[in-house]
C-alpha cells in the first residue's frame, strides 16, 4: 500500500507583512520524488526551511509518517536538506562535512566512517575526503552536499535547486544520477525548482506553485483562514509504480 510520508496542510508563512505561504497542502508519499516547481520568490525556499524546522510557521501543520512535527526543533525532525548554495561547511574537510550530523546525533564513531566510506563510493567523491570545500568544483561541492544528506538515512529529503549552480551538461548527467540514486535507495525527496524541464524529467508527481500576486497583510486571523495559493499535484506517473 502507498502511504503518506508527508502531509502539509493549511502551511502559511509570513515574510513581515507578506504572506509568502498560503494554505498549502500537498502529501508526499514514502519512495517518491515530489516536485514543486515555481517562478523566483514563491517561496520554495521558505517552504522546505519551514519543513526542515528552520522557520516557524505561522498557521498549518506539518506530519512526518503520521507525526506532528510542527513544534519538533530540526535536529529533531529526521530530515535532510540539501541547500540552493550547498551550505557547506567551508573550514571543515570533506570527511568532517559527512560526519557533522552523524556526530551530533551520537552515532558511534566506528559506524560514522563506515556510513562516509559507503556513501563516497556511491557517489563517487572517495578520494576528495580530506580535501576542504574550496578545492572542489561545483559540481563536487554538489556531490558532498547531497553526500551529506543521504549519510543521514534521513525519512525526507529537502532538495533546493539543488542543480541550480552547475552548468547545463553536468546538470543534465547529475539529474539522472539523482533520480537512480533516489529511486534505488526508495528515499523520499520533496523537490523545488523553478526549471520546468528539470521538474517534467525528474518528477514521479509535480505541483505548481503560483507567487502570491499583492502585498498581503499578514494578521493572526487572516492568516488562520489562509487559502490555497498554489495548483493541485498532477500525477505524472502512477505511485503504485513504486511499489
Ligand atoms: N528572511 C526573509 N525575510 C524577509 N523576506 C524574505 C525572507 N526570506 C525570503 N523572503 C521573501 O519571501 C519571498 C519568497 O522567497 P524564497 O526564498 O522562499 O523564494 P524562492 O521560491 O526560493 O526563490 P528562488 O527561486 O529565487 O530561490 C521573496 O519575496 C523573498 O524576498
Ligand atoms: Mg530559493
Amino acid at each position: 500500500m502507498v502511504r503518506v510520508a508527508l502531509a502539509l496542510s493549511g502551511v502559511t508563512k509570513a515574510h513581515g507583512e507578506i504572506i509568502v505561504l498560503r494554505g498549502l497542502d500537498i502529501e508526499v508519499l514514502e519512495g517518491e520524488l515530489f516536485v514543486l516547481v515555481g517562478p523566483s520568490g514563491c517561496g520554495k525556499t521558505t517552504l522546505l526551511r519551514a519543513v526542515a524546522g528552520l522557520a516557524e510557521l505561522d498557521a498549518g501543520r506539518i506530519l512526518l509518517r503520521n507525526i506532528d512535527i510542527t513544534t519538533v526543533p530540526a535536529e529533531a525532525r529526521n530530515i535532510a536538506m540539501v541547500f540552493q548554495d550547498y551550505a557547506l561547511y567551508p573550514h571543515m574537510t570533506v570527511r568532517n562535512n559527512l560526519a557533522f550530523g552523524l556526530k551530533r546525533h551520537g552515532v558511534p564513531r566506528r559506524e560514522i566512517s563506515q556510513r562516509i566510506e559507503r556513501v563516497a563510493r556511491m557517489l563517487g567523491i572517495e578520494t576528495l575526503l580530506e580535501r576542504k570545500p574550496h578545492q572542489l568544483s561545483g559540481g563536487q561541492q554538489q556531490r558532498v552536499a547531497l553526500g551529506r544528506a543521504i549519510v543521514r538515512e534521513p525519512a525526507l529529503f529537502l532538495m533546493d535547486e539543488p542543480l541550480s549552480n552547475l552548468d547545463a551538461q553536468i546538470r543534465a548527467t547529475t539529474r539522472a544520477e539523482l533520480k537512480e540514486l533516489q529511486r534505488r535507495l526508495r528515499v523520499t525527496m520533496l523537490y523545488v525548482t523553478h526549471d520546468q524541464v528539470e521538474a517534467m524529467t525528474i518528477a514521479d508527481r509535480l505541483a505548481v506553485m503560483k507567487r502570491e500576486t499583492r502585498a498581503s497583510r499578514a494578521s493572526a486571523r487572516r492568516l488562520s483562514g489562509a487559502r490555497h495559493s498554489f495548483r493541485g499535484a498532477i500525477p505524472l506517473k502512477s505511485a503504485s509504480q513504486h511499489t
